[in-house]
């Protein structure tokens, strides 16, 4: 049914399956509505874990039987994909260097004092655009020094991290029925392009619903169908199979950008801690959660539905 995704290879960072629980606190402080359940990728145990956790298992995978021996990424200055890759690179016994976009921490708090911990070389640039010439500059200084670098993109969202989350389905699937719809953060688009492709592969009519954490739906839209399109061919299908998996967006939950907190994501942090003592992140997760708690509100998800939320971690940007 997957294709060829039980053969690519995977590095163990951290055990199995993470749980699906029941949200019934949550449903009752809202007033009623749609049956709510929780699939905890927050509670992966490796490296304070997250979404970013399932990609890295194949990315790094790759990267080994590559013969890499430097593992290169990017993001902000409290990175979670960021922080992962550092992990991953201090327990196969790699070198990570990190192109942070932003200011050095004169204190680092939060992932930035997780990825000095973990031993990465981290090296700031001024704004976004100069992320990908600072990653091929480290590339080269890692080659000429005899070395071997893996370059991984933005997020890992890549058509491997997607496979990721086509297994994470296949994961779910063996855990839960279908759910009605499935509320995710997207930001960098491979966590959605992975849900969305695994729920046609299962034959599952499930909405997948990525809330925007920075980006417009247009722009997101457009790197998810990219990925799905690279998705199909790993998979062993031809590069149409998933050119028409629907592509929902909500990006009205933003507020004023990336990282910057509306008055919705601070209730919704509030809100999971007391009914469920469930930790949000500020930036992903909370956003999301925002949104799922105003459709139940404005009535928008049906009372007879099954609606999973996607915890996909971050909460170690509460400490930031
Ligand atoms: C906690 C968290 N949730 C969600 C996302 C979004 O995932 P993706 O980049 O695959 O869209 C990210 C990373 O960007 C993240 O760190």
């Amino acid at each position: 049914m997957f294709g060829a995704l039980r053969s690519l290879p995977s590095v163990p960072l951290g055990p199995g399956p993470t749980p699906v629980e029941e949200l019934p606190r949550l449903r009752t402080a809202l007033g009623g509505g749609p049956r709510l359940l929780v699939k905890r990728d927050d509670a992966i145990a490796f490296a304070f874990g997250g979404n970013k956790v399932r990609k890295m298992r194949l990315v790094a995978a790759r990267a080994q039987e590559d013969g890499a021996d430097t593992l290169i990424t990017t993001g902000g200055v409290q990175s979670n994909h960021a922080r992962v890759t550092a992990a991953a690179a201090a327990k196969l016994g790699l070198k990570c260097i990190l192109v942070a976009n932003g200011t050095a921490p004169e204190h680092p708090t939060g992932n930035a004092l997780l990825d000095r911990l973990l031993g990465a070389d981290v090296r700031y640039v001024a704004s976004r655009e100069a992320r990908a010439p600072a990653m091929a500059a480290a590339a080269e200084e890692v080659r000429r020094s005899g070395g071997t670098p893996c370059v991984i993109p933005l997020g890992a969202s890549t058509p491997l991290g997607a496979a990721a989350f086509v297994g994470a389905i296949a994961e779910l699937g063996d855990q839960i029925d279908p759910p009605d719809v499935i509320i995710h953060a997207t930001s960098s688009g491979a966590t959605q392009a992975g849900l969305a492709a695994g729920c046609l592969l299962s034959g599952w009519a499930t909405r997948v619903v990525g809330i925007s954490a920075d980006e417009s739906a247009g722009s997101l839209e457009r790197d998810i169908r990219g990925i799905l399109s690279g998705l199909g061919p790993l998979l062993g299908f031809d590069a149409q199979r998933f050119a028409q998996v629907p592509v929902e967006i909500d990006d009205t939950f933003v507020g004023a950008g990336y990282g910057m907190p509306t008055a919705a994501s601070r209730e919704a942090i509030e809100l999971l801690a007391r009914t469920e003592a469930l930790f949000l992140d500020p930036t992903y997760t909370a956003k999301a959660m925002a949104a799922l708690v105003a459709y139940v509100r404005r009535g928008a998800l049906a009372e007879k539905d099954t609606v999973l939320f996607w915890h996909t971690g971050g909460q170690v940007g509460l400490f930031a």
